[in-house]
Order: C-alpha cells, then sequence, then structure tokens
C-alpha cells in the first residue's frame, strides 16, 4: 500500500467531518442569520452527494488514514434517510468512531434508529437552557424542550455520554454557563464551552465578543472545583477536567486562546463534495468528479491535496486576518 500522506507541516490526516446537507431548521445568528439567509436555502437533492457517494468518498479517507469520521450539517438529521448512511459507514473495515453533531431538535423521533444504524456518538448544540434565551439563539426557530427531549431520547437509546457543545458569547449567554453545567453533572452528559469564533463570512465577530476559556473554568471552580485531566488522544480539541466531587466532567475548546493547529488532523467535506483542509479555509477543492471516477482516483486527489496543506488559521490570527473570505460554518458544521 502507499504510503500514508502527511502534510507540509508534517499532519497526518486522521479525521474527517463530512457534511451531509447544508440546509438547517434552525438560525443561530452567529451561523446563518435570518435576514442573510433565506428561509429555503439549500442544495438541491441533485447537488448534494448520494450515500453511494458518501460512502465512497469515507471508504478512500479511510484508506488515506482516517479513523473517525464526524457526521455534520447544516442540521444532519434533515437529510432523508440518514440512518441508512449511517448503517454503511459503520461497516467500513479500519473505522473506529462515527459520531454526529446536531442541533438535536429532531432527535427525539431518531435517536433510536440511529442507534441501531450503528452510529457510537453524538454531540448536541446547546447554548442555553431558558426558553427565551434558547429561542433568541437559535433565530427563533428552536424550542429548548423538543432539545431536551432529544437529547433524552439519545441517552435511552443507549448514547452514553452524550457531550453537548456550548458557543459562549460574551454578553450574550454568559448567565447560561452555570445552569448548564449544572444540568450536564446532573445528567450525566459532558458538556464542553467553545469559544466564539470568526468563522464564516455572517457574524461580525470581534474577539471583544470572546469569553477566554480560563475565565470560564475560574468561574466553574469557583462553583464546582476541578482538576484537569489528561487528554484521551493527541489532537484531542477540548481540553478536559473532572468535577472533584466526582460527577463527571467538562471540556473547554480553547481555538481562539489556544490554537491547536499544530495537532489538527482534520478534513472537511461539504455535502457537494468540496474538500475544505481547514475551518478557515477560503476555497475547497472539488471531490465530486473524483468520487465518481472511484475510491483509487479519489484517495490519489485527496492525497495531493492533503500533501499540499499548510493551513494554521487559529495560530496567525489577526488584524490581517480578519478581512480573510472563510468558508461558513453551516457548510462544514464546525
Ligand atoms: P470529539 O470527537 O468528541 O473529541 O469531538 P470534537 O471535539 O472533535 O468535535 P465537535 O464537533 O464536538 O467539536 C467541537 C467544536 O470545536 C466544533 O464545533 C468547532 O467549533 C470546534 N472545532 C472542532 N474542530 C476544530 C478545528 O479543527 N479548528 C477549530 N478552530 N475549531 C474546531
Ligand atoms: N464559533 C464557535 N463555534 C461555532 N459553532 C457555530 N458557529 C460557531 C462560532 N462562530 C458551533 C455550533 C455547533 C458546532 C457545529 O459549531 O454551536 O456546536
Ligand atoms: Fe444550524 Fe448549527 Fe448553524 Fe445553528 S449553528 S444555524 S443549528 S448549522
Ligand atoms: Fe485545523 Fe484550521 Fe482549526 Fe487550525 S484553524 S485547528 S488548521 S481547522
Amino acid at each position: 500500500a502507499p504510503p500514508l500522506p502527511v502534510d507540509a507541516l508534517g499532519r497526518p490526516l486522521r479525521d474527517l467531518r463530512l457534511s451531509v446537507i447544508d440546509a438547517c431548521n434552525f438560525r443561530c445568528p452567529y451561523c446563518m442569520p435570518a435576514d442573510r439567509i433565506p428561509d429555503d436555502h439549500g442544495l438541491d437533492a441533485a447537488g448534494r452527494l448520494s450515500f453511494d457517494e458518501m460512502e465512497t468518498l469515507v471508504r478512500a479517507f479511510v484508506r488515506l488514514g482516517v479513523r473517525k469520521v464526524r457526521l455534520t450539517g447544516g442540521e444532519p438529521l434533515l437529510r432523508k434517510g440518514l440512518p441508512d448512511l449511517v448503517r454503511r459507514l459503520a461497516r467500513i473495515d479500519g473505522l473506529e468512531d462515527l459520531a454526529l453533531t446536531t442541533n438535536g431538535s429532531l432527535l427525539a423521533t431518531q435517536a433510536r434508529a440511529l442507534r441501531d444504524a450503528g452510529l457510537h456518538r453524538i454531540t448536541v448544540s446547546l447554548d442555553a437552557l431558558s426558553p427565551a434565551m434558547f429561542a433568541a439563539m437559535s433565530g427563533g426557530r428552536g424550542r429548548i424542550d423538543d432539545v431536551l427531549a432529544g437529547i433524552e431520547a439519545a441517552h435511552a437509546a443507549g448514547f452514553a455520554p452524550i457531550k453537548l457543545n456550548c458557543v459562549v458569547q460574551r454578553g450574550v449567554n454568559e448567565s447560561e454557563v452555570l445552569p448548564l453545567a449544572q444540568y450536564a453533572r446532573e445528567h450525566g452528559h459532558v458538556l464542553r464551552f467553545i469559544e466564539y469564533m470568526d468563522v464564516g463570512t455572517c457574524n461580525g465577530w470581534r474577539r471583544e465578543n470572546v469569553v477566554p476559556s480560563a475565565e470560564l473554568r475560574d468561574r466553574l471552580h469557583a462553583r464546582w472545583p476541578l482538576r484537569a485531566l489528561d487528554r484521551n488522544y493527541r489532537g484531542e480539541v477540548a481540553a478536559r477536567y473532572a468535577y472533584e466531587d466526582g460527577t463527571g466532567e467538562i471540556g473547554f475548546v480553547s481555538s481562539v486562546t489556544v490554537p491547536f493547529c499544530g495537532d489538527c488532523h482534520r478534513a472537511r467535506v461539504s455535502a457537494d463534495g468540496t474538500l475544505y483542509t481547514c475551518l478557515f479555509a477560503g476555497d475547497g477543492q472539488p471531490l465530486r468528479a473524483f468520487v465518481r471516477q472511484g475510491e483509487d482516483a479519489l484517495a490519489d486527489a485527496v492525497s495531493q491535496a492533503w500533501a499540499g496543506r499548510a493551513d494554521r488559521y487559529s495560530e496567525v490570527r489577526g488584524a490581517a486576518t480578519a478581512s480573510r473570505r472563510h468558508v461558513e460554518m453551516y457548510l462544514v458544521g464546525g
């Protein structure tokens, strides 16, 4: 077999985030603000990779060293028949971890089928618990009760622990931090706070809007003492802490204050089959034509693209990078 590719900075390819759809039923202001993204936004079915194409794509990536695949959106549960895709991917030899990131609103009815299809793990985005704040943070589209029901259904279906991702914005949802931690502790979920990032082009990001992880950690530690844990694997994006009282763990993704590009082994592919080698990439490389030629041609194309990769955006972020064009978050799903 040919050697596994490493990029221009010596980083192997281990982890693939595959978006299955670019539509979402939410309009979170930091991602798809309702005044910029029309209600019916989304590729028509012909613009999206089919499940056959996605299976070929994942097989080629696994050949190149990928061991972990995360399905994302937009909102992935809007993709019809998603459990069928999961079933096909879960069978691929060499793929060790198959996970999903969702807004949770449609999870109550789908959790069981996803579990039965062989999905390993679920992460739910959850930026607020209070009904009014949750509604605002989803652009008036989401109801917290639906999401909590989704999380419960996933738990009942056997997903454990469930991870919850909360993006904290200064002056917006800071008041939700302790209630969210309390909720996660009580239910045995693993909450992770994510620093607000300058992804996409829609959110008018400013550095002042970021709440540094160190500050959140201090705030939590004052309420429930914390102890640092070792990372689970090299390149894990969240720094983990255990509650001293034994009530589970919590994580912090500090992509702004403590960049982790040096260990970044992630590729992203959007629902139309475009490869992005960084969350902040301006342009991607269309792969669909190679997918149609089959696994060999595709593996060659990805291998070449990966070899040329030198992305390290979070390490060079500054005044000069602020005006760069970035791929939209809803195309690559975080
Ligand atoms: P685990 O497999 O459970 O460790 O999940 P994960 O942390 O890799 O995936 P998740 O989707 O939960 O990632 C959490 C968040 O971290 C994402 O939504 C992004 O906001 C951010 N993130 C993940 N990967 C990257 C990355 O490569 N670069 C940057 N800057 N942020 C990332
Ligand atoms: N900064 C940090 N995280 C973000 N996400 C979306 N936009 C941003 C941003 N600007 C997160 C979502 C979700 C994941 C897919 O990406 O909240 O958890
Ligand atoms: Fe949809 Fe997730 Fe973007 Fe919110 S952050 S609009 S749920 S894709
Ligand atoms: Fe990887 Fe780009 Fe994120 Fe750095 S900024 S960790 S290179 S995706």
